[in-house]
């Protein structure tokens, strides 16, 4: 292979969300869980990369990288810091944001939810609670209102599979509440608060705005895979896994459907997505004993494959497996809503990016629509428990400072997303 292109038509950006980088979010169920120490390297969200009072530079930023298209969230906490009061500061700032964006030629999409509770709504029981929908739906009503008119792409849920295995599976996010059940009841909340949301946005912009929107989830999909001799409760297990951690999922907010026993009042089967938002990091592997309490570890080493700062294995092709099967699945446009690698010493992201966008134009060759494709992130950032050591970003953070550092990575994606070629391509498949 010698060359290989990406259309015009593929919008390229990339991703942050808002506890990961704004800093100063004091009612954030994040911060609190953090100062009480349980993130592994022992830093907080307090500060990061103070983006909120930075937005103007960071802006600045994307427009140097060239960047098409952004992805950020707006922090429920910030907008509602108790339930019932809203702060106008937070409203403005949002819009500007935002309209800042637009006016510089960078198409906005919101995320809704990424990971992060208001501590009061943590304390009413959050998404335990059927009833604690209406606290979420209030708020996101009042984003569409503020940012309809500048806005088409909403995720209105981030990582619902990573937010309750963290939340209720591994302990590692606040509450840190465990229980299977927990994971579920939870679980069918959100999905049923996104089909809520999914009508709402779509009545919003046919009352009062001259547009569609694109409303959808950004969902996690990990490319789970087994030694070459599993035992036979291993080829179980990875059935389960990818039955509870995406196809539950997927089914439930694209389509109503429940692929799990379960039975939602209210859920109709329908359609709940415009697209498919796909986060894609890497591949794991999938060791299981027939106890049910150490049921799998998942990153185990696949000998000789390559890994991350974070241990994780780069695997490229599963972009490519899992664009291809969620198009085949639903018929829906397919977005790249999150893909990056923690590479401190940016030794290796260069490779990461153009290995992964080679697998979208092999995707966009059978003619699968993948319409944009976000970088995680342009920031470094806090990673949730794993704290401010792994660094996502494009752009080097000093936390001590919170002077900016382009890498070298950043500039050859600003090359490719200008002239959408790579030439001299040498790609080996990972086994
Ligand atoms: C999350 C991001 C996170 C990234 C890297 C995704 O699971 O949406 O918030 O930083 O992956 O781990």
């Amino acid at each position: 292979m010698k060359l290989f292109k990406l259309p015009k038509t593929l919008k390229m950006g990339s991703a942050t969300s808002a506890v990961q980088i704004e800093g100063n979010i004091k009612n954030s169920n994040w911060l609190r869980w953090s100062e009480f120490h349980y993130i592994f390297d022992g830093s907080t969200c307090k500060e990061t990369a103070d983006h909120y009072n930075r937005v103007q530079e960071d802006i600045e930023l994307l427009k140097t990288l060239g960047h098409e298209c952004y992805r950020m969230s707006i922090e429920w906490s910030r907008i509602e810091p108790e339930e019932g009061k809203f702060d106008s500061e937070a409203f403005r700032h949002y819009r500007e944001e935002v309209e800042a964006l637009v006016n510089n030629g960078i198409q906005p999409m919101i995320t809704l939810h990424h990971f992060s509770d208001p501590i009061w709504f943590e304390d009413i029981g959050s998404w335990q609670y059927s009833k604690n929908q209406k606290y979420f739906i209030r708020f996101a009503e009042k984003m569409i209102h503020l940012l309809g008119d500048l806005v088409t792409y909403w995720v209105t849920f981030n990582e619902p599979n990573v937010y309750f295995q963290g939340t209720c599976i591994d302990g590692t996010f606040p509450p840190g509440e465990v229980g299977i059940q927990n994971y579920f009841k939870g679980s069918l909340t959100m999905i049923e608060c996104h089909a809520k949301l999914y009508e709402l946005i779509h009545d919003y912009y046919e009352d009062h705005l001259d547009k569609k929107p694109m409303v959808g989830v950004a969902h996690h999909l990990a490319y789970f895979t087994l030694d070459k001799k599993p035992h036979w409760w291993e080829t179980i297990a990875i059935k389960f896994l990818d039955r509870y951690f995406h196809e539950f999922y997927l089914e439930a907010m694209t389509r109503g459907h429940l692929v799990m026993p379960f039975w939602i009042k209210g859920l109709k089967k329908g359609s709940y997505a415009d697209f498919i938002g796909l986060n894609y990091y890497a591949r794991h592997l999938v060791k299981a004993t027939p106890h049910l309490e150490t049921f799998y570890t998942s990153i185990d080493a696949l000998k000789g494959g390559f890994y991350n700062d974070l241990g994780w294995e780069i695997y490229p092709e599963g972009l490519y497996y899992f664009g291809k099967k969620l198009f085949e699945t639903y018929k829906l446009p397919i977005l790249i809503t999150e893909n990056g690698t923690p590479d401190a010493k940016d030794e290796f992201r260069s490779q990461y990016i153009i290995d992964h966008l080679y697998q979208i134009s092999r995707l966009l060759d059978e003619g699968i629509p993948v319409t944009h494709y976000f970088h995680w992130s342009l920031l470094d950032n806090f990673e949730w428990a794993d704290g401010l050591t792994p660094r996502f970003g494009l752009v080097e953070v000093d936390y001590a400072t919170k002077e900016r550092h382009i890498r070298p990575s950043a500039y050859l994606y600003r090359d490719i997303i200008k002239n959408r070629k790579i030439e001299n391509y040498e790609y080996d498949a990972v086994q």
